[in-house]
């Protein structure tokens, strides 16, 4: 289904917030089309890396830009990485297909698109209000076709 997600015009950010949509979709189209348990913890397991490894990046971009909103921005990354972790445990615990998995896959793809289209959106203003050289049309809709 396609998506739409604010592009946010620093191309390393993008790039990453891309992959990371890819792979939490992939975990939602594993769950619904295979309901494989192997597969959809080869998912999981691949989304929580990519999403540990962009947070960590994108932290770092905002605390050498002294972001004043670092700490709320970081809160809501740490709460995403503890529902993924949960995830994780249930389906250890529960084997597959746990209580409600369908719902959690949906919540995974919808945190991610409004994260950036909300909180990200909101840092790359307070960058761009910073940086002298940011392009003007920093923000952009795509849609993206999964
Ligand atoms: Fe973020």
């Amino acid at each position: 289904m396609p998506w739409n997600i604010s592009s946010l015009g620093i191309g390393t950010i993008d790039a990453r917030n891309l992959q990371l949509l890819e792979k939490a979709e992939a975990f939602r189209v594993a769950y619904e089309n295979h309901r494989d348990s192997e597969m959809i913890n080869l998912t999981l397991n691949d989304l929580e890396s990519c999403v540990i490894e962009h947070f960590k990046y994108e932290e770092a971009l905002q605390m050498s830009k002294n972001y004043p909103k670092f700490n709320e921005h970081k809160t809501m990354h740490n709460s995403f990485i503890e529902d993924l972790a949960y995830l994780k445990s249930r389906l250890n615990e529960d084997g597959v297909p746990p209580f409600n998995m369908k719902y959690f896959a949906d919540v995974l793809v919808r945190w991610i698109i409004d994260h950036i289209d909300g909180t990200d959106v909101e840092f790359v203003t307070y960058y761009r209000s910073i940086s002298r050289n940011f392009p003007a049309a920093y923000v952009k809709s795509w849609q993206m076709a999964m």
